[in-house]
């Protein structure tokens, strides 16, 4: 069947990741890309998609009421909202414009999606809404909220906001909550494109305090299944989390691309910690996995193989990224940041 669908933020790494799966999977859908193009949209991404009959790109705000309503007058089938500033780091020095995008953000796109009736509108959110876990548990949905970081709030106020959509107005919305991933077109500000391209170009490896933080990973691509699955076929007004049961320390991580690439771990620099830094993600993912039948394809360590490859063949992408404003960001972020341990 044909749909028309809105993708905000389909400039992103999971966006474009997302809009290549479905117009894959679905080639029948029209597939309405909306993004802002900020420092971490990049059209690159999605070059291979240009001249597809499909497939349209539209610059703009998610917070731009006026310039959204024309798009949802025309009728949209559904609503994927993937458009965030989405970077722990940045939001500690940064966060009006969290708040900006990340809530007010959502609540226009919610307010026109309930106007012009949207049948499906799903909320693409993040473990860290459910804050820190220690040594041991896991995230299930019915975890309180209880985020930590700036970031984290602003996701979590949005998941409120989509909640309350339903719950007040019957609203037909969804949210996914999904761990870490990792996968090509990622920014190279998160950790894993950050250490792959800075153990290419031989760079210190910044690892944050005692490298002990743990995150639980999964391929972008197995996060897109869980989308697709459950804008598809999840029970409106419930949270569906995505995770792959893959709990790495930061530290094994970075040693695993340092073996990959050949590479020495004297390149390996403890930097001081990030503030309020989440010690532990660690998703239970039994609901989408019984309900919708959600499975991983990928094993973590083919999975990382091939996303290093992927930089290693597409070291012009990260590279031009790389030569431009991020050279003040990453100044800005670890030039003042002392060492903490050598
Ligand atoms: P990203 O930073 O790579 O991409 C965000 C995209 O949103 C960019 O293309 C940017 O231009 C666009 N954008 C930002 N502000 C906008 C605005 N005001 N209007 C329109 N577009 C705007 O982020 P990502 O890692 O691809 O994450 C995408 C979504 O998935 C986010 O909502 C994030 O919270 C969530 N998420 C990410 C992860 C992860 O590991 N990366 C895990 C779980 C959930
Ligand atoms: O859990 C899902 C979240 O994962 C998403 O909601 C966020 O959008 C995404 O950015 C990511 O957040 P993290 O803060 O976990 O990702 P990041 O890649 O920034 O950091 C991963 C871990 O690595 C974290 O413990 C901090 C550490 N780190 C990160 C960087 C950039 C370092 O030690 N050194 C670094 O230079």
């Amino acid at each position: 069947m044909k749909k028309r669908l809105l993708i905000t933020g389909g400039a992103g790494f999971i966006g474009s990741n997302l809009i290549h799966y479905l117009a894959n999977k679905y080639p029948q859908y029209e597939l309405l890309n909306l993004d802002l193009l900020t420092y971490a949209g990049n059209l690159e991404n999605l070059k291979a998609l240009e001249g597809n009959p499909n497939y349209r790109f539209v610059k703009g705000d998610v917070g731009d009421r006026q310039f959204l309503e024309p798009y949802f007058a025309t009728g949209l089938d559904g609503g994927i909202h993937l458009a965030a500033e989405s970077h722990v780091d940045r939001s500690i020095t940064q966060p009006d414009i969290f708040v900006q995008t990340n809530i007010l953000g959502t609540q226009a796109l919610l307010d026109l999606a309930r106007k012009y009736k949207v049948p499906r509108f799903l909320q693409v959110s993040t473990d860290e809404v459910y804050g820190s876990l220690g040594e041991t548990g896991y995230f299930s949905e019915t975890k309180p909220l209880a985020p930590n970081s700036p970031y984290s709030a602003s996701k979590a106020s949005a998941d409120l906001l989509v909640l309350a959509a339903y719950h007040t107005f019957g609203q037909p919305v969804l949210i996914t909550r999904c761990s870490n991933n990792y996968g090509p077109f990622q920014f190279p500000e998160k950790l894993i494109p950050l250490m792959i391209s800075n153990a290419l170009e031989e760079k210190p490896l910044p690892v944050y305090g005692d490298g002990l933080n743990v995150r639980d990973w999964l391929h972008v691509k197995d996060h897109c299944q869980g989308i697709d699955l459950v804008f598809h076929g999840g029970r409106v007004g419930e949270v569906y989390n995505i995770g792959g049961n893959n709990e790495y320390p930061n530290i094994d991580i970075v040693k695993l691309i340092i073996k990959a690439l050949g590479k020495s771990e004297s390149l390996i620099t403890y930097v001081k910690d990030r503030p309020g830094h989440d010690r532990r993600y660690a998703i239970d993912a039994t609901k989408i996995k019984k309900e919708l039948a959600w499975a991983p394809e990928y094993d973590f360590e083919r999975g990382m193989a091939i996303t290093i490859n992927w930089y290693l063949e597409n070291q012009v992408w990260w590279q031009t990224i790389k030569s431009g404003a991020y050279q003040q960001y990453y100044q800005k972020m670890y030039g003042q940041r002392e060492r903490s341990f050598s």
